[in-house]
């Protein structure tokens, strides 16, 4: 699920310019990434297409798990940052005895992870907040663990280590996914497409570099397993497929298609890598 723009319009102008974008370099981006007249349209298309769909990045449980269980401490307070339908927001609540709060600006999905919750009698555990990643209401050094399976991208990688930060204790922990390369010279195709829909993809090196820059012990880190790709690539191609018919004309759609034929196309390329890092 990889839009830069899925921001509503003006606050993703306001976002660009607090990232040191100009207006002019701002409205150029938004530009390029699409039309803005066409955002809205686009943003209900993208939303039409994920609305079945369970996992909204890719991941499994089993890479969830191992990453919890590189863990040296024990969660007792845990923050899972962009959680959409919330797999991970209901594994941990399983394997840990942790408070957990949910954090998602689309409050479907909430509703989505409240229901389950409530069916797998874990709602207590688990507190759901509609607010944005870049402006989190909690106070500094509330959370012994900050989760987050590929959404940090959203507001920027570098920039989520410097905001989040504050939020952990001391020693505190941090596991993030990101979609990273796997090679330094990419294919022109992929790299064309990824500069467009992810310009801020790093090879694992780079990410642990601004990892470390950002103050944090890399305690551990892998890559995410070949179903964590299936698991989000297949049914969303088969969604695409399905509904193509209905919306031929749909930028979203044309979008998605191209995404999923890169991804199959150039496998060994790019791919998630899971980070476990300690404050
Ligand atoms: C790629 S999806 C990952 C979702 C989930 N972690 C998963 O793996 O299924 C990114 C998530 O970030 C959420 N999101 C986008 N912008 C956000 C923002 N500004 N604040 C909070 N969540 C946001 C989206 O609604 C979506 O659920």
């Amino acid at each position: 699920m990889y839009r830069i723009t899925e921001l509503p319009p003006n606050a993703y102008l306001d976002w660009l310019q607090q990232q040191g974008f100009d207006e002019k370099q701002a409205l150029h981006l938004k530009w390029l990434s699409k039309d803005m007249n066409e955002h809205d349209d686009y943003m209900a298309d993208f939303m039409t297409v994920f609305q079945t769909i369970e996992r909204w990045g890719p991941g499994t449980d089993a890479d969830s798990l191992k990453a919890l269980a590189l863990l040296p401490t024990t969660p007792q307070n845990i923050i899972d940052i962009g959680c959409g339908k919330g797999f991970s927001t209901s594994l941990l609540a399983q394997h840990t005895t942790a408070h957990i709060t949910a954090v998602d600006n689309e409050q479907n999905a909430l509703d989505e992870l409240a229901d389950r919750l409530t069916k797998l009698q874990l709602d207590t555990r688990v507190t759901l907040s509609c607010s944005s990643m870049t402006e989190l209401p909690f106070t500094e050094e509330c959370f012994d663990l900050i989760w987050s399976e590929g959404s940090a991208y959203i507001m920027g990688v570098e920039q989520a280590l410097q905001q989040w930060r504050p939020l952990l204790k001391r020693k505190g922990c941090m596991v993030f996914s990101d979609l990273v390369w796997l090679t330094n010279t990419p294919s022109p195709e992929a790299d064309e497409f990824w500069q467009q829909e992810y310009p801020d993809m790093k090879t694992v090196e780079k990410r642990l570099a601004q990892i470390q820059q950002a103050g944090f012990e890399v305690i551990d880190h892998f890559k995410l397993s070949e179903q964590a790709g299936f698991d989000y690539y297949n049914p969303l191609k088969e969604r695409v497929i399905a509904l193509k018919p209905s919306m031929p004309e749909s930028l979203a759609i044309a979008d998605l298609e191209r995404e999923i034929a890169i991804y199959e196309r150039y496998p060994t390329e790019f791919g998630y890598h899971m980070f476990v890092l300690q404050k």
